[in-house]
């Protein structure tokens, strides 16, 4: 799909053709001569039309309007939360509608300077998020596809890097949502290995893929042992992003990549065992943020691991009650193999100490018990540093990404011991997510460290079942971040390392 952006007054909004046109409506607008600007007053005036962030009001083939289907969708005082909103609404609205180009006018919108940009970034993504839809095992599609956006505003310089930032990050979520839908047996470890290496094709990635062999020369006994009771043989996968010079300390981010969790001889019930698919969204989540570094090449420097394979029972495979030994030298009592991300998550963190990382974060669907905690509104945050902390949490707000600090307390680890390892893999049901944390960081104490239980937040269920891309949203803003504050000249898309400037671009 082609996103273009462009200078659009009001009077041009209602005159230029096009199958749909959406009008972000924002509250206190006035008759002001021009069709639209009066329409929507009018509609106000005699409450047909309520300019609140989630509601709508559709006309087709009015007069005076070169657009086909109008869309006029509230957006209250018009932040980013309130874009996203009402596109998500206008976007699902249009859905089954055989539109194949639209326009989104931001025109009525008297934003300036970065709030102008974070509500255009939100409209670029919340746009892209509308129209993807998941194709790869389907024979017919299942729906019309949209083939260009044109977004307008009226004054397009302030506009720039919010959409240009939303472009890049609308590749990436597509990316993680279309790993995280494919079915495992689209998505084996292979596979994923696949795409990473398709990834390594861009400009300043490279991918490195390490298979079983190699693994057990590196002693990770661990991610070996969750993996013995599969047909599948395991990757990991490491991924490298250089955007700064050599010398800075790389952020590096671990995904867990269990492409299916049946919970191995601790074996999951059925219901709902399908969506256990979702189980390497970390992965993808890691694999959607090198897809956008490659878009914005913000000077930062980036490595990501991801431990991959499949989590089945078997004659060969883990038992209850089986002793490994960790890459870190650490024993484990496996008392639960179900509780399978933590172990092939040590050994990767245990991995990254070799790059001397200014942080290590890692991403992962691992507890049930972070849905039951937070749901599907943000994902669990633990982190063993306040200041990555700190970041990690603001990126997430800005994102609209969100995530929620949760305790570390050293208490959390005592059912964690076993007369018969160096740890067990589980404690007791009780503050289960934290506890989890309490075992990953064991293997984390070398770098400061943060982990984001993204089992709540990386797939809805349901009708709507799939991938949602999070939290590539967090992640980038994140490191975007980091690449500001390293150099705090950078301002615009064009300085952030960009090479070649692109006017419009395919998401
Ligand atoms: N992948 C699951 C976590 C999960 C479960 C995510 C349901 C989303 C929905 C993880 O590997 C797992 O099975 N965790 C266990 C841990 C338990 C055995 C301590 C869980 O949460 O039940
Ligand atoms: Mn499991
Ligand atoms: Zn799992």
């Amino acid at each position: 799909m082609d996103f273009e952006l462009k200078t659009l007054s009001r009077p041009r909004s209602a005159s230029e053709k096009t199958d749909a046109l959406i009008v972000l409506v924002p509250t206190g607008v006035k008759p002001q001569g021009d069709a639209l600007s009066d329409l929507m007053a009018a509609a106000i005036k005699a409450k047909d039309f309520e300019p609140q962030a989630g509601k709508l009001l559709q006309s087709y083939r009015s007069a005076g309007l070169g657009a086909t289907r109008l869309l006029l969708a509230g957006v209250g005082g018009g932040s980013a939360r309130e874009v996203k909103k009402a596109l998500g609404a206008a976007m699902a609205a249009l859905k089954s509608v055989g539109a194949q180009k639209l326009i989104i006018s931001l025109s009525w919108l008297e934003l300036e300077g970065a709030e102008l940009s974070a509500a255009v970034q939100a409209a670029v993504v919340a746009c892209a998020d509308g129209t993807y839809s998941y194709q790869l095992t389907r024979s017919k599609p299942a729906a019309p596809a949209i083939e260009k956006v044109l977004v307008g505003v009226s004054a397009q310089a302030a506009a720039r890097v919010g959409f240009e930032t939303g472009l890049g990050l609308a590749k990436g979520i597509e990316l993680a949502q279309e790993w995280g839908n494919r079915p495992a047996n689209h998505a084996t470890p292979t596979l994923l290995a696949g795409a990473a290496r398709a990834l390594g094709k861009l400009r300043g990635i490279q991918v490195e893929v390490l298979g079983p062999r190699e693994v057990a020369r590196l002693g990770m006994g661990s991610f070996m042992a969750v993996a013995r009771g599969s047909e599948e043989p395991l990757r990991f996968i490491v991924l490298r992003y250089i955007g700064a010079g050599r010398g800075q300390a790389p952020v590096v981010l671990v995904g867990k990549g269990i492409t299916f969790d049946t919970g191995g001889i601790s074996i999951k019930p059925a219901p709902e065992m399908d969506e256990m698919k979702f189980d390497m969204c970390g992965a993808a989540s890691v694999l959607g943020t090198f897809r956008t570094l490659a878009e914005l090449r913000p000077q930062v420097n980036v490595v990501g691991l991801i431990p991959a394979c499949e989590n089945m029972p078997d004659g060969r495979a883990l038992k209850p009650g089986d002793v490994v030994r960790s890459m870190s030298g650490q024993t484990i009592e496996v008392l639960n193999t179900d509780a399978e991300g933590r172990l092939i998550l040590c050994d990767a963190l245990t991995y990254a100490e070799r790059f001397k990382p200014q942080a290590v974060v890692d991403i992962a669907t691992l507890t049930g018990a972070c849905v039951i905690a937070l749901g599907a509104v943000r994902s669990g945050l633990f982190a063993s540093n306040d200041e990555l902390a700190q970041a990690l949490s603001a990126a997430g707000e800005a994102a609209l990404d969100p995530c929620w600090r949760m305790p570390l307390d050293d208490d959390y680890a005592e059912g964690l011991k076993t007369n018969f390892a160096d740890v067990a893999n589980v404690a007791g049901r009780a503050a289960g997510s934290v506890t989890a944390a309490k075992f990953l960081q064991r293997f984390a104490s070398q770098y400061p460290w943060a982990h984001l239980d993204i089992a709540g937040t990386a797939w809805r269920g349901g009708a709507a079942k799939g991938a949602t891309g999070r939290p590539v949203g967090l992640l980038v803003h994140y490191l975007l971040g980091l690449a500001k504050a390293a150099k705090p000249a950078a301002g615009a898309a064009g300085s952030r390392g960009r090479r070649t400037p692109s006017k419009s671009a395919r998401a």
